[in-house]
């Protein structure tokens, strides 16, 4: 049976016996397998600005240990960090020769631009391993002072297409961002990102959110558009009353309601002015995510994206991109305010409690409650070709 078949015949004998789905992962074959995360996507993996001609930076993505450098054209190319001869990472060596780099141990040389070796130090011009090793390159393009790789095999699909369609042609913004290493696999980052039950709870005592009351729960549904599911609030309450404990709530006096209660774009913190190329977008809730692992926080006037992209199965890259859309001085504004105020409040404090939860986080197996509506949606993206999976022809009168 297909894995789209057995999710399924999963899921209705769930609801027959009137189960929550999510006792352990065999609902979700796919997902289960993507542990170490999916190929034949585009993952950012280091700021444009730390990439160098002179120097390998080593880093790893989907378990392949891989390198960056600079061709002496100055273009981005990405290298398989194994060197072919015994196996030594190839970035712990050096450039001799503009457009190459050389292997620590013997000096096997690599052309930066197709991974071929050509030249071997140790073995004199006429090396016959010239033109018959060499490692696998891996497509590369910047955005966003990003650099992004193609983690698989072929021709990649074109990185607009993969980005967030409002960050394709956009007027002019200003980014402040942080990368970080985390313990954790990627697919916990990625639900927590997308947890609807979390954020006012786990997050009503950090910082960022210290002047600004959350609901104390709601109720949501989940909605897709093109290849983004979003969240979408359809109550909202402010506290409850548990019966024979009593009422519970974020609420304080030196707390701030937001002031628009049902814009969609303005998650728990409305109350400003919405940006107009935000509100243009018409996102049907604040928080959106797609394959593989982009989730989207659409705030009043910017928006903040989280990639949550898969090192090896026990590690994720964080990469956090605040983004505002303005120019001038308005941007310069910004910056400092990023470097002041957003990133050690929000990439820093808020954003460690999430970490904190995945360290945490011991599943399957799980039993899911209604919020979670919001994981099953995700998971169930995980089944099926992806979004960009290549047509294959069959010809069925060969
Ligand atoms: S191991 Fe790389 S040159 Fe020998
Ligand atoms: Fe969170």
């Amino acid at each position: 049976m297909a894995n789209q078949d057995i999710l399924t015949a999963k899921l209705a004998e769930a609801k027959a016996k009137k189960l929550a789905p999510g006792g352990d992962w065999s609902f979700w074959p796919d997902y289960d397998a993507a542990e170490s995360g999916l190929h034949d996507y585009w993952y950012p993996v280091m700021w444009s600005r730390s990439v160098k001609k002179k120097t390998p930076k080593p880093f790893k993505l989907c378990d392949k240990e891989m390198f960056l450098m600079r061709d002496e054209t100055g273009k981005i190319r990405a290298l398989h960090d194994r060197c072919p001869h015994r196996g030594v990472k190839i970035s712990l060596g050096k450039q001799w020769f503009p457009g190459t780099v050389s292997c620590p141990y013997h000096g096997w040389t690599f052309d930066l631009k197709t991974g071929d070796v050509n030249a071997v130090i140790t073995d004199g011009p006429d090396s016959k391993v010239c033109g018959h090793a060499g490692v696998q390159v891996y497509p590369v393009e910047e955005h966003l002072g990003l650099v992004w790789v193609f983690m698989g095999v072929g021709e990649p699909h074109p990185i607009e297409d993969q980005l967030p369609k409002e960050l394709v042609n956009a007027p002019e913004y200003a980014a402040g961002g942080r990368i970080e290493d985390r313990t954790g696999n990627w697919r916990f980052y990625a639900e927590n990102g997308f947890d609807e039950g979390h954020a006012k709870y786990l997050h009503r005592t950090s910082i960022w959110r210290i002047m600004k009351v959350m609901p104390t729960w709601n109720k949501i549904h989940i909605e897709k558009e093109g290849r983004w599911l979003y969240r979408v609030e359809d109550e909202k309450f402010w506290e409850a009353d548990f019966p024979g404990l009593g009422k519970w709530s974020n609420d304080r006096w030196w707390k701030m309601k937001p002031k628009k209660k049902e814009g969609k774009t303005l998650g728990n913190v409305g109350g400003g002015k919405n940006h107009p190329y935000i509100e243009n977008q018409n996102f049907p809730g604040f928080a959106s995510i797609s394959l593989p692992g982009v989730l989207r926080i659409a705030y009043p006037t910017f928006i903040h994206y989280e990639f949550y992209v898969p090192i090896d199965k026990d590690h994720t890259k964080y990469v956090g991109v605040m983004i505002q859309f303005k120019s001038g001085l308005a941007k310069w504004w910004y910056y400092l305010k990023y470097l002041f105020v957003i990133r050690p409040m929000f990439h820093g404090h808020f954003s460690s409690q999430d970490h904190w939860m995945v360290d945490n986080t011991d599943a399957p197996p799980e039993r899911l409650y209604r919020p979670d509506v919001s994981l099953i949606k995700w998971r169930k993206l995980f089944s099926g070709p992806g979004p960009f999976a290549k047509k294959t022809t069959t010809d069925e009168t060969a």
